[in-house]
């Protein structure tokens, strides 16, 4: 139990990704707050991963709001007592186009503030309480902000490779507290119904060229990412900071 006595908040947590690593870490002892946007989505998770006896709580906050996020943080310590955790997952190119000429200035805002001004937000406000006892966050960048990937437009990509750059400062700045701050970088992975449905879309010769891209010849799945995400949480990678690990099965090597 690597994460025995952890409080851990995984941002944008009630699907996905998130809840993935919010399942691997509580199978490794931790508290987890599952967060995400809506009210529904955030208790339906709770519910079903308390009905199988895990210690879960849950909080409505949307990353980009200040006094929400605050407010979330304020919850976290009331009725935990700490803050050991923060994985700034919620993200994603939030259904806006690819193309330059379609992207328009409301979409390039969404994806940059939700992606980058969520971490930071989010970010701000757990630092302020893990200084007591130091901490880990883990932020999410993206294979599209390793390097330039046709799967992502412009926006994405700047907001990640805006994550790595947040990643590094942000480790060079706390890690005087024993705050550790890492990201991973994941490549394609079908974290739900929409990425299923891009994928079964490709004709077989758009999928093997996707594949022999990949030196392990198969896309990642949401456990291999929520894998290396408790492995940053927790102290088995207590001598790392400010890193950006490419769980990609070997497509980008940075
Ligand atoms: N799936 C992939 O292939 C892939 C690859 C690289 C990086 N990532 C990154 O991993 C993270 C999770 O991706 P996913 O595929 O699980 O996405 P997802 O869309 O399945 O889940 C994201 C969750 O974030 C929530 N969310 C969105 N905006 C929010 C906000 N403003 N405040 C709070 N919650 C919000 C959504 O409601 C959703 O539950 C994202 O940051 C994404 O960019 C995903």
């Amino acid at each position: 139990m690597r994460l025995d006595g952890k409080i851990a908040c995984i941002t944008g947590s009630a699907r996905g990704l998130g809840y993935a690593m919010a399942v691997d870490m509580l199978k490794e002892g931790a508290t987890v707050v599952i967060n995400d946007i809506d009210e529904a989505s955030v208790s339906g998770a709770v519910e079903s991963l308390r009905s199988e006896g895990y210690s879960v709580y849950g909080y409505v906050a949307n990353v980009i709001n200040k006094k929400q996020v605050v407010g979330m943080m304020d919850y976290i310590m009331t009725t935990c007592g700490k803050i050991d955790i923060l994985v700034n997952n919620a993200g994603g190119a939030l259904r806006t186009p690819k193309k330059l000429e379609e992207i328009t200035e409301d979409d390039w805002d969404l994806v940059l503030d939700v992606n980058l001004k969520g971490s930071f937000l989010c970010s701000q406000a757990a630092v302020a309480y893990m200084k007591e006892n130091g901490g880990s966050i883990i932020n999410l960048s993206s294979i599209g902000g390793r390097t330039a990937s046709i799967v992502t437009g412009v926006s994405y990509a700047a907001a990640k490779g805006g994550v790595v750059a947040f990643t590094r400062r942000l480790a060079k700045e706390v890690g005087p507290y024993h705050i550790r701050v890492n990201a991973i970088a994941p490549g394609l992975v079908i974290s739900g119904e929409r990425l299923q449905e891009t994928w079964d879309t490709m004709d077989d010769t758009e999928q093997t060229s996707v594949l022999d891209d990949i030196p392990l010849r198969r896309l990642g799945t949401i456990e291999d990412q929520a894998k290396v995400v408790t492995f940053l949480a927790s102290d088995d990678s207590k001598y790392m900071t400010g890193a950006v690990l490419d769980v990609n099965g070997g497509r980008f090597m940075g």
